[in-house]
């Protein structure tokens, strides 16, 4: 198969002359720096699937490629000002503008793009090739396997956010809800490093996986499932649980990787009054949309009335973390983060390109042990740097 695919494209009426352009780079490459990527391997998030439930089809490409996490080859750079792109070196243009194009050709990239390119534009990373702006993407650090390197920006970059809000500092306490998931293994190693050897890190997964998140660096683990109500599956006894382990010795903060209101509620047996609960939102019990929207009214909810308990509030500081647009910056942290050692990518598993319903059904459980990935590009291995 050929790396590129040369077509003259239109988007409004005009003489041939006038209204046509090169179908790679895009139009908008008029204004800054595209790359064309060859995708490796594709990391899958829960946000797609609910982007596929919940968003109606007036608000999105008619057509949509799903996901926004991936690694890959760049095939292609194209920079306004650059006369003579994928050299990744200052160029000399007519009008004397000296620039460097951040890529070049065959450089290996990491990249996450937000939902407000994805859905307009129907670019999802899920495909075999995709053009898209270079401010997306950053160098992957040569030592990092293509499969982790499409696993970790996202949820690194929530990760990262979260361990932020919730404050804490060397020598605090914190409980890690859903320890074992995407974000969950990426917030105890960065809080583990926050706290250093003489704070607390306790992480809540299933006995299955207490092993590996004992190995990210929690102090302890609770087994959640020995402490659900035996009828709903949901974690309501455990709140009780922890209010007997902590209530005499409370956690600094809380970062709740799923969003658990039972937990929220409780918080003020476990959580010190000035602790906060840092949290990736409120997790509905279902992808529909009515249940949606009520987890976004309980999240204003928390985050209006969150010290009142007269107003029903839990009396504890409630802060919900988004990563809607990340900048650049953020991805280059999380890069760093991985190139120096500081996290790894724990991977759940990787699927064939013709399996991904399948991975969506392992992923949508919800019990997926840190990242599901998708090998886009059959030739690249595992490990492969
Ligand atoms: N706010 C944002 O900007 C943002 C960004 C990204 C994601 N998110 C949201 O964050 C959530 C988590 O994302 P993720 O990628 O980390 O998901 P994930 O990789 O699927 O992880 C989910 C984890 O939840 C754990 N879990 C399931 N039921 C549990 C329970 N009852 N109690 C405690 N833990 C339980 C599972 O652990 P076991 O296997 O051990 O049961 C699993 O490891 C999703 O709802 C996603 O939509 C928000």
């Amino acid at each position: 198969m050929a790396t590129t695919m040369r077509a003259w494209t239109f988007s409004r009426r005009g003489s041939p002359s006038d209204i046509l352009f090169p179908a790679f780079p895009p139009e908008a490459a008029h204004t800054e720096e595209w790359i064309l990527l060859k995708v490796a391997f594709a990391g899958l998030n829960v946000g797609a699937i609910f982007q596929t439930t919940l968003i109606p089809a007036f608000l999105r490409s008619k057509t949509c490629v799903p996901e926004m996490d991936l690694s890959g080859i760049v095939q292609d750079v194209w920079h306004p000002h650059a006369e003579n792109n994928n050299k990744g070196q200052d160029v000399n243009t007519n009008t004397g503008v000296h620039t460097q194009t951040r890529f070049r050709k065959g450089g290996k990239v990491m990249a996450m793009f937000p939902a407000s390119h994805t859905l307009p534009t129907g670019t999802g990373t899920l495909a075999e090739y995709i053009a898209i702006p270079a401010r997306f993407a950053v160098h992957k650090p040569a030592s990092v396997p293509l499969a982790d390197a499409a696993g970790c920006l996202l949820t690194g970059m929530t990760a990262h956010q979260l361990v932020v809000e919730s404050g804490i500092r060397p020598g605090h306490r914190v409980l890690v809800n859903a320890a074992s998931g995407g974000i969950g293994t990426m917030v105890v190693q960065m809080a583990r490093r926050v706290v250093g050897p003489e704070g607390l890190v306790v992480g809540i997964c299933s006995g299955r996986n207490a092993r590996m998140v004992k190995g990210l660096g929690a102090d302890k683990v609770i087994d959640y499932t020995q402490h659900q109500h035996p009828h709903t599956n949901n974690n309501n006894n455990l709140p009780a649980h922890l209010a007997s382990l902590f209530h005499a010795h409370p956690f600094d903060a809380i970062i709740d990787t799923l969003g658990h209101q039972s937990l929220y509620l409780g918080s003020p047996d476990y959580l010190v009054s000035s602790g906060t609960y840092s949290s990736v939102g409120i997790k509905p019990p279902d992808f529909s949309i009515p249940n949606f929207l009520r987890a976004v009214c309980q999240m204003k909810l928390n985050e209006w009335w969150r010290v009142s308990r007269l107003l029903g509030g839990a009396g504890r500081l409630w802060r919900g973390v988004s990563m809607m647009e990340p900048s650049l910056e953020d991805r280059q942290r999380i890069a760093d983060m991985l190139g120096q050692g500081h996290v790894r990518v724990v991977r759940d598993s990787v699927w064939r390109f013709e399996d991904v319903r399948e991975a969506y059904a392992r992923l949508g459980g919800l019990h997926a042990s840190g990242k599901v990935l998708v090998r886009v590009d059959e030739s690249v291995g595992d490990d492969e740097c």
